[in-house]
């Protein structure tokens, strides 16, 4: 830390929320601020046997003393985000951005009827990519104009930027992943706004210079939701068969996936500027790994394809994720 980015390296659902769950427990940051667009995205962690998800809040919600942001940048779906505050038992530690817009029931209609959006981007149907579209327009609602969010507005940006100045610990979450960003992913199969580290910091209201870290979450193999190309797709059935199969925590869609892609993770470490690789989801490829915390208990296989992507990516791959529960994961910061 101080200032750590996260971002997804892939097509989102790359595991960033159970990291930045195990980074908020683990470091104990005072602020935990997410970017990202909206309740497009929804991060899954387990603690205890409990599976928690969350598509407003920080996923670092887990540790009551970190204070829990929403950037400027970010959408925000009201009725989701209060859910969320009484389910975390929140209220005193959550903050939203004056000018974070709002998504309203007809930016979800428009979001689930335009066939564009629907049949051909394949979106997640959240009113995400409308509402970015009246904000462009300048007509959209932001969350200063709602009084059922009164209580948590504050000015974001001072919030992280004088938390940094104070030398505290800073933990930034992105959202999505970087083949999803609407300038550097796959247009027009994206989501609706830049979601590489750049966008994010600028959602939040840092600048590139406050930035100590950047760790890029790459999941061992790629899945992708929606349309757009996915290089060397497996079928359905060899992707059961690998044990690959997914489903989507937002809309559950079944999640198409492929082989981990060097040349996409070697892009996506330029366009964030990582200087940290988290691999999750390693046990899946290599059940022998299941829970494991301990580099040196991982089997050859496993730490032979760790040592392949530190090699062909040139970045530490500090983090391993085990499995589902927060602390299944190899630590080699
Ligand atoms: P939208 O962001 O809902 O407009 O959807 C645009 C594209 O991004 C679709 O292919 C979605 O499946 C994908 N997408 C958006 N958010 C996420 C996410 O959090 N995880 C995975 N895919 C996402
Ligand atoms: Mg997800």
């Amino acid at each position: 830390m101080p200032c750590l980015v996260t971002v997804g390296g892939f097509f989102g659902d790359e595991g960033k929320g159970k990291i930045v769950a195990y980074l908020a427990k683990r470091d104990n940051p005072t602020i935990a601020v997410r970017g990202g667009v909206g309740p497009n995205a929804g991060h899954t962690f387990a603690f205890e046997g409990k599976e928690y998800k969350v598509r407003m809040l920080p996923s670092a919600a887990l540790n009551p003393s970190t204070r829990l942001l929403i950037g400027a940048g970010v959408l925000v779906n009201p009725r989701i985000l209060l859910n969320e505050i009484a389910m975390f038992k929140a209220d005193d530690r959550t903050y939203v951005d004056a000018q974070c817009g709002i998504i309203e029931q007809q930016h979800i209609d428009r979001d689930k009827s335009e066939d564009h959006l629907k049949s051909k981007v394949g979106t997640t149907g959240t009113g995400t990519g409308p509402a970015n579209a009246d904000r462009a327009l300048r007509t959209l609602k932001l969350a200063k104009d709602i009084p059922e969010l009164s209580l948590y507005i504050e000015d974001v940006s001072n919030s992280v930027n004088f938390a940094l100045e104070a030398g505290e610990k800073v933990l930034v979450e992105g959202t999505q992943g970087t083949y999803l960003s609407l300038f550097h992913g796959g247009y027009p199969y994206v989501t609706s706004r830049d979601v590489t580290a750049s966008g994010i910091c600028s959602d939040v209201g840092i600048g590139p210079k406050r930035v100590d870290d950047v760790l890029a979450v790459f999941k061992a193999y790629v899945t992708r939701v929606g349309g757009g190309p996915l290089e060397n797709e497996l079928s359905e059935e060899e992707a059961k068969k690998r044990g690959w199969l997914e489903f989507g925590s937002v809309t559950g869609r079944q999640r198409r996936a492929a082989p981990f892609d060097f040349e996409l993770a070697k892009k996506a470490v330029r366009l964030n500027s990582a200087t940290q690789i988290a691999v999750t989801k390693m046990d899946v490829l290599f059940p022998e790994c299941a829970r494991m915390r301990d580099w040196n208990k991982l089997s050859a296989g496993a730490k032979k394809f760790v040592e392949e992507i530190e090699g062909e990516l040139g970045v530490k791959v500090t983090l391993i994720g085990t499995g589902p529960e927060l602390d299944d994961v190899v630590d080699r910061r």
